[in-house]
């Protein structure tokens, strides 16, 4: 039967609106051929929001966000915005929508396309047939949200960021963890700093014990540098990897770079509930914004998330899934995806390409 949702559209800056278009072209296409309803509200975010309002998450963003059953984004941020304070940067808007939300799991899928196994920069005996690793990172906890400030030192001015986490916080995230993988290979790497860092051994005091109840699953711990040198060394050990916010943020950069197709990855934030943050995870590319050169893959790749995680729509995903399997079999590629005997195609006639495969 057809279900009607609400979905609160922000789509930033950059290249953040082509991309986006592009997803709601297919979501409606979704909406046609399997009798659903996707009511879109448009809402300013990031750059845009700070040049319109002075603020980069203005209220009224924040209050129909909380209204609708699911958030899509495109991406915020770019040189105009570089040298504003810290507290009213694009970048802050972010981090407040995804505090505002209580977004704390952010589920970060690193899968090498087997259609583009060229792009992967590492060698073939590395990463073998094919690659899948989930990286699963607190998202509202740790040095990002901790207390920050400056003062006076003894050598003159100092600034401190402040990690902290509480039982809570990493028990909840284990647990999606655990979830994760017991629909995948089985397997959770808890990547921590616990040499050094009193936040890193209750992270791996608390990972230990909620692994407890998920016998089936093997739990591994790693520290984080360690993790960084494993990634490029042997992908294919990984299956699903949790951490903090900060070491997210740089080992999901890491693990996405190792498919070599960053402008085809997706991503979702989740709270408690089926609530979630929809989102590529590239950023807004400003150098090719409104030229449309952008990939829009990666964001209705996370349109995709959104019907399975938030919508519960598993049929629909992969039929988005699909599509975009079948345009790339079909050997069309953005720039940033391209290489010889393949067909070039701009951001519109890719998003039309995957509509119309639906
Ligand atoms: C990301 C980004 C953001 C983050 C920035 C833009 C605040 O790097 O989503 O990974 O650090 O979380
Ligand atoms: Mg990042």
């Amino acid at each position: 039967m057809g279900m009607e949702y609400r979905i609160a559209v922000l789509p930033g800056d950059g290249i953040g609106p082509e991309v986006i278009e592009q997803a709601l072209l297919v979501l409606e296409q979704v909406g046609r051929k399997f009798g659903h309803v996707f009511r879109f509200t448009t809402l300013l975010a990031g750059g845009c929001a700070i040049d319109a309002t002075g603020n980069p998450l203005p209220e009224e963003t924040l209050d129909e966000c909380r209204r609708s059953d699911a958030v899509l984004l495109g991406a915020v941020g770019g040189p105009k915005w570089d040298n504003l304070p810290g507290d009213i940067r694009p970048e802050a808007g972010l981090l407040a929508l995804r505090g505002g939300l209580g977004l704390f799991a952010n589920l970060r899928p690193a899968v090498l396309n087997r259609e583009l196994r060229d792009a992967c920069p590492l060698r073939p005996d590395i990463v073998g047939e094919s690659m899948d690793i989930m990286v699963v990172r607190e998202l509202t906890g740790g040095i990002y949200f901790g207390q920050r400030g400056r003062r006076t030192g003894k050598m003159g001015e100092e600034a401190f960021d402040t990690e902290c986490y509480s039982e809570g916080e990493i028990e909840r995230i284990a647990r999606v963890a655990f979830e994760v993988a017991r629909k995948r290979r089985k397997k959770v790497t808890s990547v921590d700093k616990a040499n050094v860092l009193e936040s890193s051994r209750l992270w791996r005091e608390v990972v230990t014990k909620v692994a407890n109840d998920y016998p089936d699953v093997t739990l591994e711990h790693m520290y984080v540098d360690n993790a960084a040198m494993q990634l490029v060394r042997n992908p294919r050990q990984f299956d699903v990897i949790v951490t903090s916010n900060m070491f997210g943020d740089i080992l999901s950069d890491e693990a996405s770079m190792i498919t070599g197709s960053i402008g085809m990855l997706p991503s979702a934030s989740l709270g408690e509930g089926s609530f979630g943050l929809y989102e590529p995870i590239h950023g807004s590319a400003p150098d090719i914004a409104g030229k449309d050169k952008a990939n829009p893959l990666a964001t209705i790749l996370s349109a995709a998330m959104m019907l399975r995680y938030t919508m519960h729509l598993e049929e629909e995903a992969m039929a988005v899934e699909n599509a975009v399997n079948r345009v790339l079999e079909e050997g069309y590629r953005t720039a940033d995806i391209m290489s010889t005997g393949k067909k070039n195609v701009g951001t519109r006639e890719m998003g039309r390409l995957v509509a119309e495969r639906i």
